[in-house]
């Protein structure tokens, strides 16, 4: 019934990753086959500010405060990379997945960030359908570039543009 939707996007807060994030996001990342699966070392350099390139990591939490999603890129304005970004299987499809990049978005541009790029395996056919609703577009392709299955890269871009 209209007025009693609720989604986890709708519930979710979106900020900053903290390092007491981390044992939630390794398992998070953990349970999804198709998520990158960076060390802790990866995540804690990340959240180091000093740390070149800079990175911008947020997570999802919902009203329980449980973290149920992530996402991070790194930056070389005007240039982001968007090196992960994932969301626990039960909170999929929800639109949680949008409300934290729109989020990075943000932070982004205030960053001076004007194209976001990504590499995605040409297998993960639902990460692609999810980055096309946002708006990236397919701008090359790396043969064979992934191992452990072997698969090919598809390079995708999105111009951020003026606001
Ligand atoms: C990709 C991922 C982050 C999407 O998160 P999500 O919260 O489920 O995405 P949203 O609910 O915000 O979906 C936004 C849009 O993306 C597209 N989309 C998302 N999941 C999809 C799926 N399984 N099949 C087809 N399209 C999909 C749809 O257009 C969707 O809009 P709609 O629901 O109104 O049709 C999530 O599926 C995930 O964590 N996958 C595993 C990790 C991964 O592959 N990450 C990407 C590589 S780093």
């Amino acid at each position: 019934m209209e007025g009693q939707v609720s989604s986890a996007a709708e519930n979710a807060q979106v900020r900053p990753m903290a390092v007491a994030d981390l044992v939630q996001v390794l398992e998070i990342a953990a349970g999804l086959p198709d998520a990158p699966h960076w060390p802790q070392s990866a995540y804690i350099k990340a959240l180091d500010p000093a740390a070149s390139p800079r990175r911008i990591a947020l997570v999802a939490v919902g009203s329980s405060s449980a973290v149920s999603g992530f996402a991070a890129a790194s930056l070389v304005p005007p240039q982001a990379e968007l090196e992960t970004i994932a969301v626990a299987a039960e909170f999929q499809r929800q639109g949680l997945g949008r409300r934290l990049f729109d989020a990075l978005v943000d932070e982004l541009r205030e960053a001076g960030v004007r194209e976001v790029v990504l590499e995605v395996r040409a297998g993960n056919r639902t990460a692609h359908s999810f980055y096309r609703s946002l708006g990236f577009g397919e701008v090359g392709m790396r043969r064979a570039y992934y191992t452990e299955p072997v698969d090919d890269a598809v390079l995708m871009r999105l111009r951020l543009g003026q606001m």
